[in-house]
């Protein structure tokens, strides 16, 4: 038994996810921790909200309610979204606790101590009306080049040039529309992560198991001179982790805050402790420290490829120079997007289908499914809604329903609710048995890699085994000369349903839950080999016929949705 830590991007706080978020990591990462579960490893699978920088801010702002409390209601409606989508997280923390205040601070004052931070004197606009420094994209004015009235301050749209805000003619806020600006000097704290170029080379080097995608994106950015040049670490915000060196004020730094990429990704450890704190462990530097018992864990972080950088260089650099033995992840599994319908997915645009809406039209299991069987690995991919109902209706309704339909009236009908006995398992058996330990045998394997395209399809191609057998030896028609040899194929048609819901739950929890209930086999465990799993139903067990477990998807729905959702969120 192996200790397992999992991790998933956390999604930020400003508005409900879209499927192309939820596909690109919290969606795998419950794949595998709910994998590595059944195969009775100790797994702690942590996700939150990640709860500061400007766009929370604004987002507030339109929602016209102070941060603290649009946060902390955006964090109950993504729980119970996750929920809705049984991400089985062992914890749902918040980068605004109290717990990841108290980590940032601490990182920030141990780089201190390592020599890691220098302060550096910028200077900024200031926003009298907004009181607040505003970033550079928040200005807006004429450009001097092409005298485009609604320029930003870091570049003009219309021509492309770039900008600084003090080349602005007519400077404005672009959240007051104020033109009472000041050009003030400010201090800054930047991580110097140039300094830790050789170790952080060193270090992907190392990692030759990773995915191609994470490693070309890590040494894309290690390679090239602007990658690893230093950033700032502080922002002039109100909202967000007060600056300080540990418990210690920072001179100088009154009234700043953590930017927020530094402070998120110190959240995954703050999460550990926050689960810790709600009674839900006892002990979160086991998982965590190297000195304190961490040291057999494997850290495995999913996380869209937009967030490679972060992950395989700044929250590095953050975790080696702080000297102390934070465990530093195990391996990165990353993504490519998912498209919606010949265009992108856009949250600003309100483009595609989000969370709430998809669990308003269909239970979990029908998404989850579809994104998980066309997970965008090695390339993008892409939402369509035929390809939606060609795949629910195949895989799910025909394939897997159908199967586990067919099996449970047949028996009802012929010898009643208990597993029939009598017959024998002649060559037919045999062969199954044999392909199936073999399909079994590789959809581990994809499992244990990650590989998540792969493993829905040997998961479907163990449903579709089933199926074939079934339909070649027709106990409906054997019944009529030997019910003894129809009673054994439903036999182990009937252990098969069981053990197609063992093997499912990873990607169907409900549907999974449902199958073993009927079977009256919950809390199955996963099978040691096919053939003592097709003989744990025995002779005379009782058993129910489920409901519907996968409604076929009608043109007519199908069409519906495309409509409804062809423009942006209302
Ligand atoms: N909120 C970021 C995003 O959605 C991900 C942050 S991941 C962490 O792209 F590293 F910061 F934790
Ligand atoms: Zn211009």
């Amino acid at each position: 038994m192996a200790r397992i830590l999992i991790t998933s991007a956390i999604p930020y706080i400003n508005g409900i996810k879209h499927l192309g978020n939820l596909v690109g990591s919290q969606l795998p990462a419950d794949l595998f921790a709910r994998y590595m579960r059944q195969r009775g490893h100790e797994v702690l699978f942590l996700c939150a909200t990640d709860e500061h920088g400007t766009p929370a801010e604004l987002a507030a702002a339109k929602a016209g309610k102070p941060v603290a409390e649009y946060c902390a209601e955006m964090w109950q409606v993504q729980k119970d979204l996750s929920d809705g989508f049984r991400l089985s997280f062992d914890h749902f923390g918040r980068s605004s606790s109290p717990q990841n205040h108290k980590l940032t601070q601490h990182f920030a004052g141990r780089l201190a101590e390592a020599g890691l931070i220098r302060e550096v004197s910028e200077e900024q606009v200031y926003s009298h009306a907004d009181k607040r420094f505003l970033p550079d994209r928040y200005i807006e004015g004429t450009c001097p080049n092409c005298g485009y009235d609604r320029a930003r301050g870091d570049q003009c749209e219309n021509c492309t040039k770039q900008l600084d805000p003090t080349d602005l003619i007519d400077p404005r806020s672009a959240i007051s529309g104020s033109t009472d600006l000041e050009v003030r000097e400010t201090k800054h704290l930047y991580l110097r992560q140039s300094e830790m170029r050789g170790q952080l080379n060193d270090w992907i080097d190392s990692k030759t198991d990773w995915p191609i995608l994470t490693t070309s994106i890590a040494r894309k950015w290690l390679n090239d001179g602007d990658g690893l040049r230093d950033r700032g670490i502080t922002r002039d915000l109100d909202w967000g982790i007060p600056v300080k060196k540990g418990e210690a004020e920072w001179p100088g730094m009154e009234g700043k805050v953590f930017y927020v990429w530094f402070d998120a990704p110190i959240e995954y450890i703050a999460c550990a402790a926050e689960w810790v704190d709600a009674g839900k462990g006892d002990d979160w530097e086991r998982w965590w420290r190297e000195d304190k018992g961490a040291e057999d864990v494997r850290y495995v972080q999913f996380m869209g490829k937009d967030n490679v950088p972060f992950h395989t260089l700044s929250f590095p650099a953050t975790i080696m120079g702080s000297g102390e033995p934070w465990k530093l992840v195990d391996y990165i599994k990353s993504f490519n997007y998912l498209n919606y319908d010949g265009g992108q997915f856009s949250t600003s645009q309100g483009r595609g289908v989000f969370m709430d809406q998809a669990l308003e039209i269909l239970p979990a299991d029908y998404w989850r499914w579809w994104l998980l069987s066309h997970a965008p690995e090695s390339s993008d991919s892409e939402f369509t809604w035929e390809n939606f109902q060609a795949s629910v209706n195949k895989d799910l309704a025909d394939v897997l329903g159908n199967f586990v339909s067919r099996v449970t009236k047949f028996c009802r009908s012929k010898f009643g609710e208990v597993v029939p006995e009598g017959g024998e398992y002649g060559d037919a058996e045999v062969a199954l048995v044999a392909e199936l330990q073999g399909r079994v045998d590789a959809y581990q394997a994809h499992m244990e890699a990650m590989e998540v395209r792969k493993s829905a399809a040997e998961l479907r191609a163990i449903w579709v085994a089933g199926n074939e057998y079934l339909q070649a030896a027709a106990p409906w028609a054997a019944y009529k000369e030997d019910p003894d040899r129809a009673a054994a194929i439903v036999r182990l048609s009937l252990n098969l349903i069981r053990l197609y819901a063992v093997l499912s739950e990873p990607f169907i929890p409900d549907a999974s839950a449902a199958m073993l209930e009927a079977m009256g086999a919950a809390g199955a465990d996963w099978p040691d080999t096919v053939g003592e799993a097709l003989a744990a139903l025995p002779a005379g067990h009782g058993f129910t016929v489920p409901d519907v477990l996968f409604a076929k998807i009608t043109d007519e729905a199908r069409e519906g949705w495309q409509e409804k959702f062809a423009g942006q969120r209302g």
